[in-house]
């Protein structure tokens, strides 16, 4: 690599994404953070000597900005980690309008601007790669999550899409799908699946999060932001229009 390759990561205030965010500079790349936290962001870039852009990817204007600002500060884009999300935990008799439409606008709308945007830069230089972070459940649902599932599941379907559009372009589209990963989005949610599912915090882990695994533990950032780092090496070339468990088995019943 003769110019160091610039990478876009989005959510990459906290957890996976700063683990991707790290990963990726250690591996040579120059970093643009992009979060709803500014200030996180800020931390974040910060400490890899990257750039913090603050955005609310429900927005397409933000997004667009995302993408421009990247350009301007760096002068090219190589890179796109779609990785900012949220989760929305009910039943859909009660599951708030509102919370679907933003699940869907951040996880899956979002990811098809980013791409969009971006896909400039990657063909004018022959070589992109872009990695969605989907999930088990872009593969299996699980009751009481209706939008985040939903928006899992169709970002396999734009990664497949866009996968065959940039093959004849040097540019490989991936998604990443793993199960419960130690981060905040987990731990925030650990309450209401208790509740929408009438079982003890406790219980959650064991039942829910633990039962459908064969290996059971949680799985740590640094292992998705490896595997991810790979989707973005030259070595993974052929690898395009995947959907990658990392699941500890989870979906392998
Ligand atoms: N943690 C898990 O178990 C797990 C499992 C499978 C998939 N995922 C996916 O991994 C990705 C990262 O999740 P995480 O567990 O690291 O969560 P996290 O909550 O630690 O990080 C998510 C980041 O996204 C940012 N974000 C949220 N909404 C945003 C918006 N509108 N605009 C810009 N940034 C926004 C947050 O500020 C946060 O920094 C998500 O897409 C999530 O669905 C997580």
């Amino acid at each position: 690599m003769n110019e160091a390759r610039v990478a876009i990561v989005t959510g990459g205030a906290g957890g996976i994404g700063r683990a991707v965010a790290e990963r990726l500079s250690a591996d040579g790349c120059r970093v643009a953070v992009v979060d709803l936290n500014a200030e996180q962001a800020g931390v974040v870039a910060g400490a890899i000597g990257g750039l913090a852009i603050q955005a609310d990817l429900a927005q397409r204007a933000d997004c667009r900005r995302a993408v421009d600002e990247t350009v301007a500060h760096f002068g090219r884009a190589d890179i796109l980690i779609n990785n900012a999300g949220f989760q929305h935990i009910a039943p859909i008799a009660d599951f708030p309008e509102d919370s679907w439409e933003k699940l869907l606008a951040v996880l899956l709308t979002a990811p098809f601007l980013l791409t969009k945007y971006v896909w400039p830069q990657m063909a004018g230089r022959g070589w992109g790669r872009v990695v969605n972070v989907s999930s088990i459940h872009g593969k299996v649902a699980s009751p009481n999550k209706a939008g985040y599932v939903s928006a899992k599941h169709g970002l396999i379907g734009l990664t497949r899409t866009a996968a065959l559009e940039g093959g004849s372009l040097g540019i490989t589209v991936n998604a990443v799908c793993p199960a419960f990963v130690r981060t905040a989005l987990v731990e925030n949610q650990i309450d209401d699946l208790a509740r929408t599912r009438g079982i003890s915090a406790a219980d959650v882990l064991g039942q829910v999060i633990l039962e459908p695994a064969a290996i059971k533990r949680m799985i740590e950032p640094v292992e998705v932001a490896a595997l991810i780092a790979y989707l973005c090496s030259d070595a993974a070339a052929a690898v395009t229009g995947a959907a990658w468990d990392i699941d500890l088995g989870w979906t392998a019943r």
